[in-house]
């Protein structure tokens, strides 16, 4: 039988449009993970309703990838933008994902005071030994988007009309940031497009079981250039995602 596409949608508003365009539904649930399994053009595709954060993301993409042996998994929701350019309902496809929270504080003293600006970028998968001590962990790890699947979402770019598409760098991490400062402070350092709390956490487990991985992601807010938060992107992606996943099939 076909190995399954998985989409992945952190809250229900990012999971349940999609899971409405399939067909042949039947619901399985692991923990509180959810899957919607059905087909698109008699192409089995699983929707998983991952929860919110890096942490529920692993967990539902390790479940995920055990039980259903998928051939591809994307994952796609909302963000907010670290680009200035970037608007709400544009769309970035995550040619890399990266964990920005993943950091290593400078050495400082009692009442030193804190800088966060001086953290450095920390690899956890640098190497098997102490990430504190490693210099080859002061590192910005990336996760790169599947070639095949990106060129599948460039090839369905013209079907969206809410903004544009674009290619870039999608920064996750449990952190919701609101100061402008720090937004920018990892758009120069890690070059990221938008942040959110799953696509790393997603890209890293696929990685470790070497399954064919890309983010997709709206901005639905943009704090460098005063973007209001806008829940309705979340299933203005869902449609856009859905045409990638047709087109990705038709590659098949
Ligand atoms: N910062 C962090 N997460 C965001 N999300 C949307 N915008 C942002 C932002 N500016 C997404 C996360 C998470 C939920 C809070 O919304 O991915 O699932």
């Amino acid at each position: 039988s076909k190995r399954p596409i998985i989409v992945q949608g952190p809250m229900p508003i990012e999971a349940e449009k999609f899971a409405d365009k399939l067909e042949n539904v039947k619901e399985e649930k692991s923990g509180i993970y959810e899957f919607y399994i059905g087909t698109i053009n008699n192409y089995p595709v699983i929707v998983s309703k991952t929860s919110k954060g890096m942490e529920n993301t692993a967990a539902a993409t390790a479940v995920a990838i055990e039980r259903y042996n998928p051939i591809a998994i994307i994952n796609q929701g909302t963000s907010g933008g670290h680009d200035p350019k970037l608007h709400v309902f544009d769309i970035v496809l995550g040619k890399r994902s990266v964990n920005i929270g993943s950091l290593k504080t400078g050495n400082r003293g009692e009442n030193e005071g804190i800088a966060p600006t001086e953290w450095i970028p920390m690899d956890l998968m640098a190497s098997e030994g102490s990430a504190g001590e490693d210099p080859d962990a002061e590192n910005i790890r990336y996760y790169k988007g599947d070639k095949d699947l990106l060129e599948a979402a460039n090839a369905v770019k013209d079907k969206y009309t809410k903004g544009k598409v674009v290619e870039g760098t999608i920064g996750s991490a449990d952190v919701w940031n609101n100061e402008v400062d720090r937004i920018k402070w990892f758009h120069n350092k890690y070059g990221t497009s938008v942040e959110e709390m799953e696509t790393a956490s997603a890209a890293q487990i696929s990685k470790a079981y070497d399954i064919p991985f890309l983010g997709i992601r709206i901005l639905s807010n943009n704090k460098t250039n005063g973007g209001e938060y806008n829940p309705d992107t979340a299933t203005a992606n869902q449609k856009y995602v859905y045409e990638v996943v047709k087109k990705y099939i038709s590659t098949l």
